[in-house]
């Protein structure tokens, strides 16, 4: 369904992706986990044409999505769902509104069935009597879950989850994984999410790719990661501070507090 080929991107001098391949099948949820500004968010940016290679390509669904011209671009587009990082709501619009867009951007189903389509998504996240307040009145969880929301209201057949559980409750993270699940199950949807929570990670995905400067570090099962004895891996998994992974900002931190005490 999504293949990246010795995919390369550089933002000025300094290069995020450095040859990155790999390939997702359709209905599978897949992981990528890395430390924070390992290019993750960059990776599901090239999926949907949001940015493009320097080098190599990505192919989803058979179209190569960089040479896209517009209309393929559109019909790839909306095999999309995508839950930014950020959210990205439109402040102007309620949360019904909000979750609606796709459905009316699109024309994807009759106006007069959109708001039952709404009301079971919102329904479905604990949103219910939440349909008419507007995003600048919501808590950080609750954003998340509108945007959720809106990421799978048009039924894609790709999701694309950034940090779906960062900033939510124990029970909404499972909440959410439970709906991950249940979304591959009933739709056959192939996931691709992008997190830092380990738990969350093992519970939903079929594969789990580790990137590290630039590259993928390593690519295994939820088991394999769990049983490895791969120092790198057990840091990660463990969320130790000391081990083999180390980085300048560490280094610099760890001076400074030294000089402190
Ligand atoms: N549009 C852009 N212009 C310039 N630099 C960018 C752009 N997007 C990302 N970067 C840089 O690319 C690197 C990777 O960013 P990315 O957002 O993919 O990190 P991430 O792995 O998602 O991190 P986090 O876990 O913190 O979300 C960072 O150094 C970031 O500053
Ligand atoms: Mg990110």
């Amino acid at each position: 369904m999504i293949e990246f080929i010795d995919v390369h991107k550089s933002f000025g001098k300094h290069p995020v992706l450095d040859g990155i391949n790999f390939r997702i099948e359709r209905g599978e949820t897949f992981a990528i986990i890395g430390r924070s500004g390992c290019g993750k968010s960059v990776t599901l940016k090239h999926m949907v044409g949001l940015l493009a290679p320097d080098k190599g390509t990505v192919i989803v669904d058979g179209d190569d999505v960089p040479s896209a011209d517009s209309g393929t671009m559109d019909k790839i587009r909306l095999k999309f769902g995508f839950l930014f990082q950020s959210g990205a709501l439109l402040n102007s619009l309620n949360v019904s509104d909000n979750i609606a867009l796709p459905l009316r951007e699109h024309k994807l189903i009759p106006e007069s069935e959109v708001p039952l389509r709404v009301s079971e998504a919102l329904t479905m996240l604990g949103l219910k009597q939440l349909e008419k307040v507007m995003p600048a009145e919501l808590s950080g969880g609750m954003k998340k879950r509108v945007a959720l929301a809106r990421a799978i209201i048009a039924r894609p057949e790709i999701i694309l989850y950034d940090e779906p559980t960062t900033g939510l409750d124990p029970i909404m993270s499972n909440v959410i994984n439970d709906l991950i699940i249940q979304m591959k199950k009933t739709f056959n949807v192939t996931s691709v999410v992008v997190t830092h929570d380990m738990k969350s990670t093992f519970k939903v995905a079929d594969r789990i790719v580790l990137l590290y400067e630039g590259k993928i570090f390593r690519t295994g099962t939820p088991q394999e990661f769990q049983a490895s004895a791969d120092p790198y891996i057990k840091q990660f998994v463990d969320g130790a501070s000391d081990g083999p992974f180390k980085d300048e900002d560490e280094e610099k931190l760890k001076k400074a507090s030294d000089k402190l005490s």
